[in-house]
C-alpha cells in the first residue's frame, strides 16, 4: 500500500494543520456530549477529541493508524489499533463520535460505518465533516486541480479519496443515513466551515 501523506505520519505536523483547518470549532462538542458520557470514537487519530470533552466523560477510540494510536496512548489515552469497519472492535457508548473520517470512506462503507456507530450508541452519533472541501466538487478544471491536491495531502495510507462531496450530496447523504438509520432527529449545525451533526437514536 502507498505509504500515507506527510500529516499521517507526523502527529504534531497533523496536529498543526487540523488546528488551523478547525480554528477553534471543536469547542462545541464540549456542550454537545455533555457531562459524564462514555464517548467512542472511531478513526480516533491519536484522540485529539479528547481533550474538548469535559473532564468527567471517558473516552476512547480505534484507528488503524498504529503511529497514531501508540502516540495518543504515550499521552494516557485509551486507544487501540483497529479496523472502524468491523463491528467486534466496538463498543457500547453513550455517545460515538465520527470526525473527519467520512470523507475519506467510499459510500457503502460510510453507510456500513454509521450503520455500526448507531447499534452501538445509547444516546447519539456526532458527525463532523468539513465543508469548505466542496470547492473540489466541480467539474471545471480549479475543482479537479483541488480534488488532487486534497486528495493527496489528505491521503491516509488506508482509503483512496474517491470523491469529494458538494453541499448536496451531503444533504442527500445525511437524509439518507437519517431514514437507513432510524435517526429519531438530527440537528445539523455549521462552525468555520464545519458540519456538526447531531443524530440521535
Ligand atoms: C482525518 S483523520 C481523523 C482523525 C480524528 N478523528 C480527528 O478528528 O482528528 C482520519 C483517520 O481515520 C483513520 N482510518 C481510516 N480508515 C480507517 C479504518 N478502516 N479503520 C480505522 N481507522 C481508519 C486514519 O488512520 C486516520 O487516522
Amino acid at each position: 500500500m502507498k505509504k500515507s501523506s506527510l500529516i499521517f505520519r507526523i502527529p504534531k505536523l497533523y496536529s498543526l494543520g487540523i488546528r488551523l483547518l478547525y480554528f477553534g470549532a471543536c469547542v462545541r462538542l464540549k456542550n454537545m456530549v455533555g457531562k459524564d458520557k462514555k464517548v467512542f470514537e472511531p478513526a480516533c487519530g491519536y484522540g485529539r477529541i479528547k481533550k474538548y470533552l469535559d473532564p468527567s466523560c471517558t473516552y476512547s477510540g480505534i484507528d488503524l493508524n498504529e503511529n497514531f494510536v501508540n502516540y495518543g496512548r504515550k499521552n494516557g489515552l485509551d486507544l487501540k489499533v483497529g479496523d472502524i469497519l468491523k463491528k467486534e472492535n466496538y463498543q457500547e457508548s453513550d455517545i460515538i463520535i465520527l470526525s473527519d473520517i467520512l470523507h475519506h470512506l467510499s459510500v457503502e462503507n460510510i453507510k456500513k460505518l454509521v450503520s455500526i456507530a448507531s447499534k452501538f450508541a445509547k444516546e447519539k452519533v456526532v458527525i463532523i465533516e468539513p465543508i469548505f472541501v466542496d470547492v473540489a466538487s466541480g467539474k471545471n478544471v480549479f475543482s479537479k486541480f483541488l480534488a488532487k491536491f486534497f486528495s493527496w495531502v489528505d491521503y491516509d495510507g488506508i482509503n483512496k479519496i474517491e470523491k469529494w462531496f458538494s453541499r448536496k450530496d451531503y444533504d442527500i447523504l445525511f437524509e439518507e443515513l437519517k431514514q437507513k438509520n432510524n435517526f429519531s432527529k438530527m440537528n445539523i449545525a455549521f462552525f468555520n466551515h464545519h458540519y456538526f451533526i447531531e443524530s440521535y437514536l
